[in-house]
């Protein structure tokens, strides 16, 4: 079973309550996302694989460590996912960029997947799939059916706001992967939003309604 980590670091918490307020306006709202995306991706990298690699320094010759293996996958859910890759680019700036459009139909609260684009390799690498809200679960689900669906085996998830209903979804569903959350809130409302959640984090993005 994969784990569930709720990474709650001080800063992450702190600025976790500056994007929650209705009152942030989009520029911070954008900032904070990011900084939270990148404070969270130095834990969720914690295990990423080394190798030995002999190095000369100006003294001597000596044999240290260095990130094997292919480059690491960042995957944002379009289009809330965007507002989190430039923060986890800052820590692991190689990493590539594949993307997975889904909407939640706002009726059946049902994903509907538009758009889906790879790197090669997904069976080899290590995959951070990025949404900054982990809701009823379904968006987050399909995502990583159809990064399954491509070869990928090790993939996380990484999210800003998880609701207990949306964990239980996801690890019933893909108990192999990780989960790693900045919180875990109390619960959804009748229209699937996080209470107490941040609203509607795509329009808080970028602007719209
Ligand atoms: C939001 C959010 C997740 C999804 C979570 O996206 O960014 O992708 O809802 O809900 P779920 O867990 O119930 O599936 P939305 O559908 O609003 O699209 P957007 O990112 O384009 O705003
Ligand atoms: N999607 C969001 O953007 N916010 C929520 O609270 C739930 C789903």
């Amino acid at each position: 079973m994969g784990k569930f980590e709720v990474l709650d670091h001080p800063l992450i918490q702190h600025k976790l309550t500056i994007i929650r307020d209705k009152n942030c306006g989009t520029r911070e709202f954008r900032e904070v996302v990011n900084e939270i995306a990148e404070l969270m991706a130095y834990e969720v990298s914690r295990d990423m694989p080394l190798e030995d690699v002999e190095v000369e320094t100006p003294i001597t010759v000596t044999t240290k460590k260095s990130l094997a293996g292919k480059k690491v996958v960042i995957v944002p859910i379009l289009r809330a996912g965007l507002g989190m890759v430039d923060g986890i680019l800052e820590l692991i700036p190689a990493a590539k960029v594949g993307h997975v459009g889904m909407y939640r139909d706002e009726e059946t609260l049902k994903p509907v997947e538009y758009f889906v684009k790879m790197p090669e390799n997904m069976e080899s690498r290590e995959i951070f799939v990025v949404d900054p809200m982990l809701a009823t679960g379904g968006s987050a689900i399909m995502a990583v059916d159809a990064l399954k669906k491509r070869g990928a085996v090790t993939i996380k998830f990484v999210c800003l706001v998880a609701a207990p209903e949306g964990v239980k979804a996801l690890r019933e569903a893909h108990p192999d992967i990780d989960i790693f959350a900045a919180a875990l809130d109390d619960h959804l409302d009748e229209n699937g939003y996080i209470v107490p959640g941040l609203g509607d984090a795509g329009d808080r993005l970028f602007g719209t309604k």
